[in-house]
């Protein structure tokens, strides 16, 4: 996200933080380099560079990690979280607790609170939420401790990983990909996830008739994922004149949302449907 920052009107501006530990991080005045800063908790690198890849959608960043972000992090993370270490298949009945749970992952959930919501209003659905955002982490986990979403699971590490390597075909019942990095600058534009090998390879991971969910309010952005996905022969549009989507309501407001709505950006929802190709 911090590439985006030397755009005057790219997400990244909109969070910026102080990286690395601060008094509040969790890194005492003793601790020693290269112990861990929540024991416990999310690993810095868990895929590690043997599945480094060379284009991320993301920068590797800390941000600032409050004190009730932190201790979450440290208590909740060995119930709820997951790291991406590239090297095991995935059950997710057994990662829920329930064989028969229909699992959804959104890739970049942020601060969590929209995915809070929507796992509050749908607790017959699984949520598993990737991001490398360590605070965005500890907020997570403790909004599903506050709601009690049991159905909420929180992975630390690149999608990619997840999806390439830890999920087995058709076993997602959808996917959601709100607000993602919108990378500005042309030379970024390859950095941008919703490309047509990424739509390819969460095609496999989703059953036929599962809906893949994006939303931007970035107009080039919106474009190319329109572009995309219609391109795709694995999804169907969702909407009969194969267009933008209305905003449903079951998508809460999201933090990046509501202040792309402040500068008058217009958002655009894109709903497509896993078909049986
Ligand atoms: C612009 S923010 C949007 C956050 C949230 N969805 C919202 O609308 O407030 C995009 C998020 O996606 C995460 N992200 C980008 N690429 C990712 C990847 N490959 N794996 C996991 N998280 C990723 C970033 O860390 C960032 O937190």
């Amino acid at each position: 996200m911090s590439e985006n920052s030397t755009a005057p009107d790219a997400h990244a501006e909109r969070d910026r933080t102080v990286p690395g530990p601060g008094p509040e991080s969790g890194r005492g005045p003793g601790r020693d380099r290269g112990e861990p800063l929540f024991p416990g908790g999310p690993a810095a690198d868990p895929a590690g560079s043997h599945h480094e890849r060379r284009i991320r959608s993301f920068r590797p960043r800390r941000g600032r990690v409050t004190a009730g972000q932190g201790e979450a992090l440290r208590r909740l993370w060995p119930q709820w979280g997951l790291d991406i270490d590239g090297l095991h298949r995935l059950d997710l009945g057994a990662l829920f607790g329930d064989p028969d749970l229909p699992v959804v992952l959104e890739i970049g959930f942020g601060m969590g609170e929209a995915t809070a919501r929507m796992a509050a209003a749908d607790p017959g659905t699984g949520i598993l939420a990737v991001d490398v955002h360590t605070p965005g982490q500890g907020n997570l986990l403790a909004l599903a401790e506050r709601d009690g979403l049991s159905n909420v699971r929180v992975a630390n590490g690149d999608a990619i990983i997840l999806l390439r390597e830890m999920l087995a075909p058709a076993a997602l019942s959808g996917l959601r990909v709100y607000f993602p990095d919108p990378w500005p600058k042309k030379r970024h534009h390859k950095r941008r996830l919703l490309q047509p090998e990424f739509v390819e390879l969460a095609a496999t991971r989703l059953r036929p008739g599962a809906l893949l969910h994006c939303a931007t309010d970035w107009e080039p952005y919106a474009e190319q994922m329109l572009e995309v996905l219609t391109a795709s022969p694995s999804f169907d549009n969702t909407q009969p004149d194969g267009g933008y989507s209305p905003r449903p309501d079951f998508r809460p407001l999201t933090k990046f949302e509501s202040q792309g709505l402040d500068k008058g950006h217009i958002v655009h929802d894109l709903i497509f449907r896993r078909n049986d190709a």
